[in-house]
């Protein structure tokens, strides 16, 4: 139950005139410590009682009671309740002992299915920091549907068709050698596409061929489908390692080439329906009913099908074969139009369930202030800052604490814990600029202070050689309760995270959870030998329960020891 509920109860109890959700809209948090942990205000019922504000809450503090309330003073117009902090310790902690990695766990979504198109890079392309972003992002929020009892399913979407990779082959007969792009696949193949614009700008046969290769491509000809299989499988590989770091896997990486043959049968289904028209030669639907959103582009007037074609029968498919209740699409805001396209075609269509797909966009990572594509105008590789962030997060260990075992793997799991919570802390939609110095602090905001806390958590623990049993005594001082209240808010925070797409909520709540544990670290000795040792090392071992899990639906690790 929710501490709000406890006061509210009472005061429902006392008050039937006012429904229970009338008196916890009003329930305020006081300001001072000293006026209790809520404040109940009396001035509306002053008309209704005939009565002055103040006299309420005095016979108000008077009447109420319940088992979890310690007292209730008047002060002024104002009731203040002050809870029974040991007994809701107690019974807090013990629960969270109970259920450890379950606790917080939700059934909201019992019986439900989730796809997830998430990551989603290109083939022939760096991964870029955008994919990053949807990686990170979209496998938090289906950690967290699972939490909360959906069943998800982690598409990565590859982009692996389309015009460019007509482009790309034509380049490549033109100008590619084969070793070059044997030894370093994604920067030749990059270059020989970025050779490809510069020379098109000024020759437009090129851009002819480029069309007709694609056209090869999409009618399965040999030559062109085995140099786009081979740079296909030279990007995977390279995408794979990045995965690897990463520690993530896919449900599915079906992308957009998978959706080749069924293309036609969205093509006939739209004209069926008498969707299509013709425009400038190219075949479209018309989005009039929303003024705000042009024409979406079904096919080129040389026949080949477009990315929003594509999305069609994706959508299409995914419904068939998975019968999903929702679709959330973790894309980059600047496709938001593109997404609300692909909607709208389907509802016109007659597709009510594609009110069910959701584009769940975020902001860009910069680099002072800039998009972060190029590095003097050299590509930022993806592998290379990872592996830069794992390499630092090392010196940082070695530095700390030199004869830790392990050191390696705790240092990836450090550094890339670092990458993953600077990019969750804030709101997805926010842009986040990206510096390795400082996501990689042990203090502030940052996820190695998070596992640095979860560490320091479990050396208190095993110092203070903590057994699971009974808590019979609850602990009196404010810090720990600070913590407590913290710790019992986690489900409460999961929910939130899960209705809003956004993991930012959780990080946000574990890095006050951490410091609020801190706090408590540096005002009391927690292994005296006294009576409140047990029920002392419990809240430890509750929080770090808590901060394991926490982490762990934000797809970060939690080394035992740093
Ligand atoms: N590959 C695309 C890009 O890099 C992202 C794909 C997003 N997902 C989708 N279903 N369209 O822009």
């Amino acid at each position: 139950m929710k501490l709000i509920n406890i006061a509210a109860e009472a005061l429902h109890e006392a008050i039937p005139e006012l429904s229970l959700a009338q008196v916890i809209s009003l329930l305020e948090k006081p300001k001072h410590d000293q006026h209790g942990d809520l404040a109940f205000p009396c001035f509306g019922l002053a008309k209704q009682k005939r009565k002055a504000p103040q006299l309420i809450a005095n016979e108000l503090a008077e009447t109420l009671k319940s088992p979890l309330i310690e007292k209730t003073e008047a002060v002024g117009p104002y009731v203040n309740f002050f809870f029974k902090k040991d007994t809701i310790q107690q019974i807090v902690v013990q629960r969270i002992l109970q259920e450890q990695n379950e606790y917080g766990s939700l059934e909201i979504g019992k019986g439900e299915k989730v796809v997830l198109d998430l990551s989603s890079p290109n083939i022939a392309k760096p991964f870029s920091m955008g994919h990053l972003r949807s990686t990170v992002i979209g496998y938090s929020i289906a950690n967290i549907l699972e939490k909360c009892g959906y069943q998800t399913v982690r598409i990565n979407y590859l982009g692996d068709w389309g015009t460019q990779f007509g482009k790309l082959i034509a380049a490549y007969l033109k100008w590619g050698e084969e070793e070059k792009v044997r030894s370093n696949p994604i920067p030749e193949l990059l270059k020989l596409y970025v050779k490809f614009h510069d020379e098109a700008s000024d020759d437009q046969t090129l851009n002819e061929e480029g069309r007709y290769w694609f056209k090869k491509l999409e009618d399965a000809n040999e030559q062109a489908l085995s140099l786009w299989k081979w740079f296909r499988e030279e990007s995977l590989k390279e995408f794979d390692k990045i995965y690897k770091l990463l520690d993530v896997q896919f449900d599915s990486t079906n992308g957009e080439a998978f959706y080749n043959d069924k293309m036609k049968a969205v093509v006939s289904l739209l004209e069926e329906k008498g969707l299509l028209v013709e425009s400038d030669g190219a075949t479209v639907v018309k989005l009039e009913e929303t003024p705000s959103l042009p024409p979406c582009l079904i096919k080129k007037s040389d026949g080949a099908t477009l990315y929003a074609t594509r999305d069609l029968a994706a959508a299409l498919y995914r419904k068939q074969v998975y019968d999903f209740s929702k679709a959330l699409y973790i894309v980059g805001q600047e496709q938001s139009i593109h997404f609300q396209q692909v909607k709208a075609v389907l509802k016109k269509a007659g597709f009510t369930w594609a009110e069910e797909m959701h584009h769940v966009p975020f902001g860009l990572l910069l680099k002072d202030g800039k998009k972060m594509s190029t590095r003097k105008g050299k590509v930022v590789l993806l592998e290379e800052v990872i592996t830069e962030a794992i390499q630092l997060a090392e010196e940082n260990i070695q530095s700390k604490n030199p004869d830790l075992p392990d050191k390696g793997e705790v240092a990836r799991q450090v550094g890339v814990g670092a990458i993953i919570f600077h990019d969750l802390k804030n709101h997805r939609v926010n842009s986040v600029e990206f510096s390795l110095e400082d996501m990689l602090k042990f203090e502030g905001e940052t996820g190695p202070y998070v596992q640095y806390t979860y560490a320091r958590a479990n050396s208190i623990l095993k110092k203070g050689k903590w057994t699971a049993g009974e808590i019979k005594k609850g602990i009196k001082d404010s810090y720990s309760w600070e913590l407590t209240k913290l710790l019992h808010e986690f489900p409460v925070m999961i929910e939130k995270a899960c209705a809003e797409f956004d993991p930012s909520v959780l990080a946000k709540h574990i890095v006050d959870t951490c410091q609020s544990f801190n706090s408590w670290y540096g005002q009391v000795k927690f292994l005296t030998e006294d009576d409140e040792k047990t029920a002392r090392l419990s809240l430890v071992a509750a929080t770090a329960f808590t901060i394991k899990e926490s982490l762990r639906l934000l797809g970060i690790q939690a080394p035992e020891e740093m």
